[in-house]
């Protein structure tokens, strides 16, 4: 039988990404691709990095979107500041921090672990011992919003920590960006990555990132060179970087570009901060509910993501059969 087009089923997405993708997004999805050196394009990719800068918090001119998913910001950020040799402090409570342990070994990097129990945020006591312990480290990494537990960890406070350990700092914002309190300039994180299908309810498949001028010394003073010919910020930076001589690196995905553009409107119209209240508000209102049919969240309350509610299954009750039913 000859391939049909496919229709996907329609649904609620309850899981942690990609979350339901606004139809304003996925109507600018359908636009027609223009070249990605159109002078239009151009113009239009200022934009983007502009509303990119507002969602962020920051004046970064190094903040643009990465041409792939979630992990590639993470690459991004890994295989461009971490050199061969390279001590790097990785904070680990849950999945995601596991993958940047293993980003900093293909670096080349050496990772000095801190482990705090999956469901609960970073421990910044810990954190200072192991920074303490190990003054030849470079650098400190962390997430945020750890999707696979639900818990949020004090960026502030850590980034806080790093620097005053002569260290910069790595965090992954891919579940954080939109959803929760993050200021990149004011809480002075040097090097953030993001993911386009979550909090900010646009299609999976881009990443923003962004450096302060702290990371990008680093990344231009390196001793050799970036590990990744695609992710070397900077050959990726004559396409990305600032003004009008834009020169061809890859062929950015432009409709995905205008998805991101038209999440980023919607987010600016909405405002920010009322977006982190909105996530709040239906965080309490998803909170009672749960609690009202008896179950528990996993994370302390004061540790606990709005926009990631991970749900304690009670004894005897079939979790994938659970997973099943929500799905349908
Ligand atoms: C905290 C965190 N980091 C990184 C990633 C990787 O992003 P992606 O799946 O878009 O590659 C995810 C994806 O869920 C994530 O939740």
């Amino acid at each position: 039988m000859p391939a049909q087009s496919f229709n996907p089923p329609i649904r609620t997405l309850m899981g942690p990404g990609p979350s339901d993708v606004h139809p304003r997004v996925l109507a600018a999805l359908a636009r027609p691709t223009i070249g990605h050196l159109d002078p239009d394009f151009v113009t239009f990719m200022d934009e983007v990095k502009g509303l990119l800068q507002q969602t962020f918090g920051t004046e970064n001119r190094l903040t643009m979107p990465v041409s792939a998913p979630g992990s590639a910001g993470m690459e991004t950020c890994f295989v461009n500041l971490v050199e061969p040799g390279d001590k790097v402090v990785v904070c680990v409570n849950g999945v995601f921090g596991g993958r940047m342990v293993e980003n900093v070994l293909r670096a080349g990097g050496e990772p000095v672990v801190v482990a705090d129990p999956w469901g609960r945020a970073v421990d910044p006591n810990k954190v200072e011992a192991t920074l303490r312990a190990h003054p030849d480290a470079r650098l400190l990494a962390l997430v945020q919003a750890e999707t696979s537990t639900g818990a949020c960890s004090d960026v502030r406070t850590l980034v806080d920590l790093a620097h005053r350990h002569d260290c910069l700092t790595i965090v992954d914002a891919v579940t954080s960006l939109g959803g929760s309190e993050l200021r990149v300039d004011a809480w002075g994180v040097d090097a953030v990555y993001s993911g386009s299908q979550k909090c900010l309810s646009c299609a999976p498949g881009l990443s923003p990132v962004s450096f302060n001028e702290r990371a990008l010394a680093k990344v231009q003073g390196r001793k050799s060179k970036v590990r990744s010919w695609f992710l070397d910020l900077n050959l990726v930076m004559g396409y990305w970087g600032d003004g009008q001589r834009r020169s061809y690196h890859h062929t950015a995905p432009v409709n995905a570009l205008y998805g991101l553009h038209e999440a980023l409107v919607m987010l600016q119209e909405e405002g920010l901060e009322q977006s982190w209240a909105r996530h709040r508000r239906n965080h309490l209102a998803l909170r009672a509910g749960i609690e009202a049919l008896g179950l528990e969240l996993v994370v302390p309350e004061a540790e606990r993501l709005p926009q990631l509610n991970a749900v304690s299954v009670p004894a005897g009750v079939d979790e994938a059969l659970v997973r099943s039913r929500l799905l349908q």
